[in-house]
């Protein structure tokens, strides 16, 4: 990436934005019109709000600002404005229909095409290494990602398929100790990393052990066994009061089968699989399970320095396993499977200290709030992540088998309410190393 010429990034921009529209695509054609404009749940938007959102985000950025160019739409720009309009409210709207808003998407992407080929990536931050282009693609894969949730929650036959992830190729069980010290956190020389991942910084952090891999679903179904949801100790005060009012008993969409437990996955039913992570649970469940195990969630900084601190060299890799890019065989990322992969599943994707699975699978809740880093500066707008700090949102970290890699890196933070559980979220626990 370093060595890139103008030439080359152009290029790269192109496929990335042409990959991000084949999901949107994909997502979008699984379903019928009366699909796409209906509202799955009160949590999500209808799927045809997703997709001019989409557009009219590429528009503001890289129509208007990046290409100084004409509106296409000029009279849309406040339906799909995510601030004017909560999720629950968006079906009312005088939205586009599935016909018109594909047209909209099209012409959009057909202006921007356009004037790629004649963008200067320097001089101005905004486009410097293509930055806006960036941004445009990962906000692309991760209303794609957001689509997918709203699939899982549609009720209906299956619309979409995906081979099986991969098997399990190596036992792994257990903790990683996480030697205590200084580590780089976050990054100022990601091209395409967002403001809230900015600037590297350095932490220090105490020893600590954390799971080799996350939780599996054996392990959480032991916890639903042995009254993990009937006993409030385990629960922190707003978890327990959250448990109460919600009457949550299992992990979403799970239900009794016999003995065990099925679950309904994008409109098929089967019997949860032991060895997967656990997934759909809410960060108060994750913390209830941690402390039934007697552990914790790590914290945002550990699981970095799980992620990407090189005992060897002392620096951050940009992923567990070195500095190149996610491929098929280190990480279940990008909706190539529908599930995550069982623990063990990918060994070449593990951290020089031995944990694994870090990247794709599922979102991992840490007990951190979500914070600007030292030296944080909103860029290229608050509303992108200032806004939202503060004690109200919990970070995630790592990606699910629904981010796709131009959407995840080592140093990438997610944040959502830790009530939520529509997203692809499980976790890992993680204790403190006792003083030798
Ligand atoms: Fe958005």
């Amino acid at each position: 990436m370093i060595d890139e010429t103008a030439e080359q990034l152009r290029e790269r921009v192109a496929v990335e934005l042409e990959r991000a529209r084949a999901r949107t695509a994909l997502l979008t054609d699984a379903v019928d019109d009366d699909d796409l404009i209906r509202q799955h749940s009160p949590l999500m938007s209808p799927l045809v709000w997703d997709l001019a959102h989409v557009g009219n985000q590429e528009e503001l950025w890289l129509v208007r600002d990046v290409g100084g160019r004409d509106p296409v739409r000029h009279d849309i720009d406040e339906l799909y404005d995510a601030f004017k309009h909560v999720r629950a409210d968006r079906p009312q709207l005088p939205l586009l229909g599935p016909a018109e808003a594909r047209g909209y998407v099209a012409t959009v992407r057909d202006k921007v095409l356009d004037l790629l080929g004649g963008v200067p990536f320097e001089g101005r931050r905004l486009t410097t290494d293509g930055f806006a282009f960036g941004m445009i693609v990962q906000h692309e894969q991760q209303h794609d990602e957001t689509m997918l949730a709203t699939h899982q929650l549609r009720v209906g036959p299956a619309a979409l398929n995906a081979p099986p992830p991969p098997p399990a190729g190596a036992r792994v069980a257990g903790e990683v100790l996480v030697p205590g010290g200084p580590f780089t956190m976050g990054t100022s020389t990601e091209a395409w990393a967002l403001d809230n991942e900015r600037p590297a910084h350095v932490v220090d952090v105490p020893a600590f052990f954390i799971d080799a891999a996350c939780v599996t679903n054996r392990e959480y179904a032991r916890f639903i066994a042995e009254g993990g949801y009937s006993q409030p100790r385990w629960w922190s005060e707003d978890g327990w009061r959250h448990r109460m009012e919600a009457d949550l008993t299992a992990p979403m969409h799970w239900q009794r089968d016999g003995d065990g437990w099925a679950y309904t996955r994008f409109g098929r039913t089967e019997p949860v699989n032991p060895d997967e992570p656990v997934v759909h649970v809410c960060c108060y469940e994750a913390q209830a399970y941690a402390a039934w195990a007697g552990k914790r969630l790590p914290t945002e900084a550990e699981w970095e320095k799980a992620a990407r601190f090189d005992p060897a060299t002392g620096r951050s890799r940009r992923y567990p396993w070195g500095d190149e890019s996610p491929s098929a065989h280190r990480a279940n990322l990008g909706q190539r499977h529908l599930a995550p992969a069982p623990a063990g599943a990918y060994p070449d994707g593990a951290s020089p200290l031995g944990v694994h699975q870090l990247i794709g699978d599922v979102w991992e809740w840490t007990s951190s709030d979500f914070v600007g880093y030292p030296g944080f500066a909103a860029f290229p707008y608050r509303e992108y992540s200032e806004v939202f700090f503060g004690p109200k949102y919990k970070v995630l970290r790592g990606g699910s088998f629904g981010t796709d890699a131009a959407a995840c890196r080592g140093t990438f933070r997610n944040w959502d309410f830790p009530i939520r559980r529509q997203i692809f979220s499980g976790f890992r626990c993680a204790r403190d190393a006792e003083p030798v």
